[in-house]
């Protein structure tokens, strides 16, 4: 139905290599949410699926996010980390792959031990993503997706969280400069998407009734600003930064060749400076619990390519 080959302004090419990475993002999710069992550690799910999506031929695009409950986003294992999961808790699993810079980002929420109690919070957000496939196409306005994810989201009455939003993909460019809402922002600017764009959209739902979130203290995802010439006696710990993840967000545990306690340390001096950006672990506001849905979508003239749903 979304499908339209006709006039599409990317190249055949690289309309390939993001449906690649779609398929490996798939694969990996699908892979990751059958290691979601009660006492499973959450490094080694981390791990094992970044594993996953090397092994079948992508790079991570960003650490495997494995949020909890009433963490809205942005948390993945940091070294050492000794966190399990248990029986009941509502797990949002975000994926990133890219092949070649070319971005697949899909998330999925479940429950470990199948428990049913949060169907209709999980419901609500992936409503939210199928109501956002219904207007998506060339030239409708990012706010037009906001509206139809917020009227799908409360009327399974639960509140979307309007301070995450999608956003545009370009080649090692996980944001790449236009935002899509999870609510209708009125009268703000609102640019359109247009045939050929590449976006990531992800519904949050949660049971708050803000739909607001905070930094927490912690950080375990990083990246390059471009102020880290700044900094030249971080000259090579830049230059290997640059090297292996091309701008693209990192885990402090990916960082390998330094001891834990000096990663620590330098990429504290790194993020004072701007040199260094930190997601911090977003938490919700109301201590609600979060559900979320993602896919990426290459948009057409008459609809879409979906990339991480085949
Ligand atoms: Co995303």
């Amino acid at each position: 139905m979304h499908y339209s080959h006709e006039g599409l302004k990317l190249d055949k090419k690289v309309i390939e290599l993001y449906q690649r990475a779609g398929k490996i993002a798939q694969e990996a999710m699908k892979f990751g949410l059958q290691l979601l069992k009660p006492k499973a550690k959450l490094i080694d799910i981390c791990e094992r699926i970044e594993k996953k999506i090397r092994d079948n031929g992508g790079l991570p695009a960003f650490p495997v996010n494995i949020s909890i409950n009433n963490v809205a986003a942005h948390y993945t294992s940091p070294i050492n980390d000794t966190n399990v999961l248990r029986r009941g808790m509502l797990v949002k699993l975000d994926i990133g792959v890219h092949v070649n810079g070319y971005i697949a980002d899909m998330a999925r929420s479940t429950v470990v031990g199948n428990d049913k109690k949060y169907r209709d919070l999980i419901k609500a957000s992936q409503a939210g993503l199928a109501a956002a496939e219904e207007v998506l196409r060339d030239g409708v306005s990012v706010n037009q997706v906001g509206k139809a994810i917020e009227k799908a989201i409360k009327s399974f009455g639960y509140t979307p969280v309007k301070d995450l939003t999608g956003h545009s993909l370009e080649r090692y460019q996980l944001h790449a400069g236009i935002s899509v809402p999870n609510v209708d922002g009125g009268t703000i600017f609102s640019p359109k998407l247009r045939e050929g764009m590449a976006v990531a959209i992800e519904p949050f739902a949660t049971t708050g009734t803000h739909g607001t979130v905070y930094n927490g203290p912690k950080a375990y995802i990083f990246s390059l600003t471009n102020k880290a010439d700044r900094f030249p006696q971080q000259k090579e710990f830049i230059y290997e930064l640059k090297k292996r993840f091309n701008g693209l967000p990192f885990a402090s545990r990916w960082i390998r060749w330094l001891k834990p306690k000096k990663v620590e340390s330098i990429l504290n001096v790194l993020a004072a400076g701007k040199a260094v950006y930190k997601y911090h672990v977003l938490y919700d506001h109301d201590g609600g619990l979060v559900s979320q849905h993602e896919n990426t979508y290459i948009i057409t003239k008459n609809g879409f390519i979906k990339t991480t749903e085949t």
